[in-house]
């Protein structure tokens, strides 16, 4: 036991090759957003570091909401089937949408995130996610603003869990295999 460092097999993307690429993609944003009033949807509960430190790089005015949805339970794999755990507090209509994640693997989660999205009037809604898994792609999601395309393996920290831990890890690396097979 320790320190949550002891599990890890090896860092993939270490915290200042984040926080270079959340530099490049803030100032994305800050102008293609320019004259628009953007809400920034956080995926929770994955994001939140994602959201917390993109969003406090962009210079523009934000607001901030955030939706619960899980597809992955417990487990490594993604079932596919999606839960909204906590619905967004904000009207969508007329609205600049950004949805935010940390990652996206097979796409379920987003891809039917955004079509639920859309459904409910805004003017735009696009994505930024941190990370991306082009070799586990089950259905294509259009994404503007992508941070690192990363090789199929689990990965976790920068928000990114095993079984709800490994969030608070600043850096995004793999899982010794021992972790899963429980010790
Ligand atoms: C993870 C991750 C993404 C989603 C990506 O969330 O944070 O939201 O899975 O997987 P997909 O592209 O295969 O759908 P999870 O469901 O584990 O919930 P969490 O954010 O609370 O950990
Ligand atoms: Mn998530
Ligand atoms: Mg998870």
């Amino acid at each position: 036991n320790g320190s949550l460092e002891n599990d890890i097999e090896h860092v993939l993307i270490p915290t200042d090759e984040l926080n270079g690429r959340l530099d490049e993609i803030a100032r994305e944003i800050d102008r293609d957003y320019a004259d628009k009033d953007v809400l920034v949807v956080g995926v929770l509960k994955g994001a939140i570091m994602v959201v917390a430190d993109l969003t406090r790089r962009m210079t523009i005015p934000v607001t901030m909401d955030w939706m619960a949805v899980s597809s992955y339970g417990s487990g490594t794999k993604s079932s596919g089937v999606v839960r909204i755990l906590k619905d967004l507090d904000s009207d969508l209509h007329g609205r600049h949408v950004l949805v935010i994640e940390d990652i996206i693997d097979s796409g379920l989660t987003l891809s039917w995130l955004v079509a639920n999205l859309r459904s409910r009037g805004p003017e735009s809604v696009e994505i930024a996610t941190m990370l991306r898994k082009p070799d586990a792609a089950k259905v294509d999601v259009d994404v503007r603003y992508v941070g690192f395309d990363i090789p199929n393996e689990f990965v976790v920290g920068y928000g990114l869990d095993y079984d709800e831990k490994y969030r608070n890890l600043p850096y995004v690396g793999t899982l010794k295999a021992e972790v899963y097979s429980g010790r």
